[in-house]
């Protein structure tokens, strides 16, 4: 019996999984090593700023960005995937994950820097969504793009893997 469940809760799981790779980016979490460069060498990350990770996955850029000292805000659609963060970041105080869409959520009014790795499918939709925040919020946010570059839009700076970019609130 007990096993029974645990096969119906291991099917469900990886059925999630599997839906949202076909609906959306996979799930990839980004390499710590690689974030604490690009928190250092692209954008510097401090107590000043609040990252929002635009499906956040296993909440890893949450936890590194929180180590920086900045304020962190997730959103992700697998619910598996937010009990796992809200488990991994339980002793974090300044951090906030929601499950949810990312394409219809609101930025928190403090927010400076998005992080993006996405799917090259959902990228113009995520930058439509920084936009529109910025214009909501008045005032720019900074883009750090994990693997893509933005269509029609030129870098800030490069680092790696990593693209850091300005989206205006005019
Ligand atoms: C490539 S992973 C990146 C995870 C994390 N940001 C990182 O860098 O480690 C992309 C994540 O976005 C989530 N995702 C895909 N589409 C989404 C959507 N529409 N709303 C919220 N999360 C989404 C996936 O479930 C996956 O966990």
């Amino acid at each position: 019996m007990a096993w029974e469940i645990i096969k119906w809760i291991l099917f469900a799981i990886v059925l999630i999984f599997a839906l949202m790779a076909l609906t959306g980016a996979p799930y990839v979490p980004s390499k710590v090593a690689e974030l604490k460069l690009a928190f250092t060498k692209l954008y510097k990350l401090s107590s000043k700023d609040l990252l929002v990770d635009l499906g956040s996955g296993d909440g890893v850029v949450l936890k590194v960005a929180g180590d920086f000292g900045a304020k962190t805000f997730g959103v992700e659609l697998n619910p598996f995937l937010v009990l796992l963060t809200k488990w991994r970041l339980r002793k974090y105080k300044n951090t906030k994950v929601k499950c949810g869409n990312l394409f219809k959520i609101d930025f928190p009014a403090d927010t400076t820097v998005v992080y993006i790795f996405g799917d090259g499918r959902d990228i113009q939709g995520m930058i439509d969504t920084v936009r529109k925040q910025a214009k909501k919020l008045k005032h720019d946010i900074y883009v750090i793009s994990h693997a893509f570059d933005l269509p029609n839009m030129k870098p800030e700076k490069k680092y790696r893997a990593y693209f850091l970019y300005k989206i205006s609130h005019k």
